[in-house]
């Protein structure tokens, strides 16, 4: 039994133009995507900027409307529900932002941010709500008595722990982490990580992980749907995607990710030069005549490729 069933979601945005702004195309930013989420896995959407994460975190919230295709969240489809119908879920459902400078309002404390979801569902007397907040912030790792900051006094990594603790007040089933640790420093990155997987584990989270970074989702994802241009190239386990990248984009993904290693960068510099000519002769068995990445075939129980 899947928690999320995506099913041929398309995000469309109209471009407006013309002399009397009408809509004269659109955005495909989401073209017919499928995926499933397990209950306490993670998940990860991997590609390049622009090519449509985010637009799927945010249908699944609800903060974008599909154009068409269905979000089946625990056997409901979200995307027939009206706005007051959804709310029910928007408890069950999470996002974390990419910022954690800008998504937290810097005028008010820790313990409005932080008590704020749970306003808007339970009314709870301000010595339980104090106690609520002060519960969760002490689970992300921080000191219960820093609710009364506000957030301009803390650190990029700590700021982040406090929009997991606004995200952890409603007791989520999903967590959509859209680049949560992009803004942070590598030092710190690591540590964010580490401690969203103690809570996933503490809160029975599943995860919907979304990054640009092959490193980052190797370690965190146990499944992965690789994006490029609104659509899936490849679907699979770490092993599958890592060992056996079976899709000329995975390749050329994986291929770039930089070598630490300076001893092994020479063979890594060959390596990319070799996919960079694999990719000039088998580009066709992959992208159709206008560029456009061909339907998901399952090559194993568990790997997709998008292939002719
Ligand atoms: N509100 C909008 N109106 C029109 N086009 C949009 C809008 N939001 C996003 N897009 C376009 O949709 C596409 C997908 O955007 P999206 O933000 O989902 O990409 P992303 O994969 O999250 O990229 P990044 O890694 O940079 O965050 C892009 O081409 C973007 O320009
Ligand atoms: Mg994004």
């Amino acid at each position: 039994m899947s928690l999320l069933k995506v099913n041929d979601l398309k995000v469309h945005y109209p471009i407006l133009g013309g002399f009397f702004h009408t809509v004269i195309d659109h955005v495909r930013a989401v073209d017919g995507v499928s995926f499933e989420l397990r209950p306490g896995e993670t998940y990860g959407l991997v590609g390049e900027s622009g090519c449509g994460k985010t637009t799927i975190g945010r249908a699944i919230i609800g903060l974008n409307k599909a154009t068409s295709g269905e979000i089946n969240f625990n056997g409901t489809d979200l995307t027939q529900l009206s706005r007051g119908q959804r709310r029910q879920y928007t408890k069950d459902i999470q996002m974390i932002f990419q910022d954690p400078y800008s998504s937290l309002n810097a005028r008010k404390r820790v313990l409005d941010i932080v008590a704020e979801p749970i306003r808007n569902f339970e009314r709870l007397s301000s010595e339980e709500e104090r106690k609520r907040v002060q519960f969760v912030i002490e689970r992300v790792g921080l000191n219960p008595e820093i609710i009364y900051k506000y957030p301009h006094e803390f650190s990029g990594g700590q700021r982040q722990r406090i929009g997991i603790a606004r995200a952890l007040m409603l007791n989520p089933k999903l967590i959509i982490a859209d680049e949560p640790v992009s803004a942070l420093d590598v030092s710190v990155q690591a540590q964010v990580l580490n401690f969203m997987q103690d809570i996933q584990k503490e809160f029975n989270l599943t995860y919907l992980f979304i990054s640009h970074d092959l490193g980052i989702i190797r370690h965190m994802c146990d499944r992965m749907g690789i994006m490029y241009r609104g659509r899936f190239v490849e679907e699979g386990t770490s092993e599958d995607i890592y060992n056996e990248p079976q899709h000329i984009y995975t390749k050329r993904l994986i291929a770039a990710i930089p070598e630490l290693e300076t001893a092994n960068r020479k063979e890594k510099t060959h390596i990319r030069n070799q996919i960079a000519e694999e990719y000039r002769q088998t580009k066709h068995q992959f992208f159709d005549k206008d560029g456009r990445v061909f339907s998901l075939k399952k090559i194993s129980d568990t790997h997709s490729v998008a292939m002719q």
